[in-house]
């Protein structure tokens, strides 16, 4: 749905969460990055913060992790207190040394060879995916693929128990989508008073049940350790010392929402995109090989988390704004990946589209995302095993958005399919 962009950019609101509900909204990025990219926002409730919206202004901060640093105040927008920011820090909000010693922990498990042994197991499960829902002719394309995909294979490295996924994609939800009253209820963030909870990732009270969750899949691993990432984790030590207990499910909380959340509503949104622009899926469809580019395309388009935050640990000054030490300073991927300074024609949807360089993994600094050759390889699989289907699968109804400036989500894909294979 077009709404027109506000006459003056000081009407631009990042924080107006019914826009995005409605649409990611391009325009006022593009209006930002063309007239003011290094922009202040202010909050309502929180101190405000700058947000960056051009490609190379924000590679040029995340090469800089100390000056723009994730550990000082966290990656959310929250407003925390240093001992709220020490009680929630996972790797996702540490700087270096700390998260390089971190990192290196869990680093090899993802590696491009690693990752690839996954192949054939991630084209069994969406094989039996697609054959078990498409009989169905009607149904949510959401519930039934694009959270089963990632959640399967992610029980698999983590060794979580396969029944035990729904619950797990459950907590991450009202995690990561603490602004959206469908996951959770009235305790939702921007009209809520979650100071209770800031100690917690998220400012959420699902962190307890997944911290819960997590001590007890670790008794399970003493007990019958596997080759997975909690037993690797359980039993692994930085300079002679183990992972403390909070430590280990910090950790498991950042794994289990970063690796199943982003691909699913990735996944989504490349099948909206692919079913709203079938000349590019009739191309897809017609030359297989480009289900490579195609997946960098997608994951591109979607852009599954908007941003990330960090704090300035000193005066900067950015396109003769002066940044002070302190400040809350914002890195908006989604814009910077529909920046035209750096892609050609950024807002067409290209199956084809090389070299594609883009942010959604984050770039240039060291939280590039852990995950993303595996998520590539899972979109790549994915996309080859549905290609035969989408000629015949057709949008049956609304597509339903989360409420989030974090996370660029999709509830639900109401789908219907026409072919023969069934
Ligand atoms: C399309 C899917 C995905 C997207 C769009 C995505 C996006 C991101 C982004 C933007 C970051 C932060 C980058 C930065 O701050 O510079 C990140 C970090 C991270 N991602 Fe992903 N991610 C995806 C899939 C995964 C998967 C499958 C996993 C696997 C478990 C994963 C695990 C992580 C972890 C652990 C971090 C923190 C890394 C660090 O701080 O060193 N992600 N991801």
């Amino acid at each position: 749905m077009a709404i027109a962009t506000p006459a003056d950019l000081a009407d631009i609101d990042l924080t107006d969460l019914e826009t995005f509900v409605q649409r990611t909204p391009h325009d006022w990025f593009k209006r930002l990055r063309d007239e003011d990219p290094c922009h202040w926002q202010d909050e309502k409730s929180g101190r405000g913060f700058w947000s960056i919206t051009r490609y190379e202004d924000i590679l040029a901060l995340q090469k800089q992790p100390l000056v723009f640093s994730a550990g000082v105040g966290g990656t959310s927008l929250d407003d925390l207190t240093p001992e709220q920011v020490e009680a929630r820090m996972s790797l996702l909000d540490m700087d270096p040394p700390r998260h390089t010693r971190l990192r290196a922990l869990v680093n090899r498990g993802f590696t491009p060879k690693a990752v690839k042994v996954y192949e054939d197991r991630i084209r069994m499960l969406i094989r039996t995916i697609l054959e078990e829902t498409m009989p169905d002719r009607e149904f949510d394309f959401v519930d039934r693929i694009s959270i089963e995909l990632p959640m399967q294979i992610l029980s698999d490295i983590m060794g979580t128990p396969l029944e035990d996924r729904r619950t797990l994609v459950n907590l991450g939800d009202r995690l990561l989508g603490n602004t959206e009253p469908e996951f959770v209820g009235d305790l939702v963030k921007d009209q809520s008073d979650l100071s209770q909870y800031a100690h917690l990732p998220f400012s959420s009270p699902a962190a307890l049940e997944m911290f819960d969750y997590a001590l007890g899949l670790a008794d399970l691993k003493r007990a019958q350790p596997g080759e997975d990432v909690v037993t690797i984790l359980i039993n692994s030590e930085i300079d002679g010392d183990r992972l403390s207990e909070h430590e280990f499910k910090l950790f498991f909380l950042l794994l289990i929402t970063a690796g199943n959340e982003t691909t699913r509503h990735t996944m989504s949104h490349g099948l909206q995109a692919l079913l709203e622009n079938r000349d590019q899926l009739d191309r897809l469809c017609a030359d297989p090989s480009l289900a490579g580019s195609a997946a960098e395309e997608i994951i591109r388009w979607a852009t599954a988390v908007h941003h990330f935050r960090r704090t300035a640990t000193e005066d900067v000054e950015v396109h003769g704004r002066t940044i002070r030490e302190g400040d809350k300073v914002v890195l908006w991927f989604t814009s910077a990946n529909r920046d035209e300074r750096h892609f050609d024609a950024p807002m067409r949807f290209d199956v084809g589209r090389t070299p594609n360089k883009h942010m959604a993994f984050g770039l240039g600094g060291p939280h590039y995302c852990l995950g993303s050759h595996l998520a590539r390889l899972e979109i790549k699989v994915w996309l080859e095993e549905l290609a035969p289907y989408l000629p015949d699968l057709h949008l049956n109804g609304p597509v339903d958005r989360m409420r989030s400036n974090f996370f660029n989500g999709i509830k639900r894909i109401p789908v219907r399919y026409e072919g023969d294979r069934v």
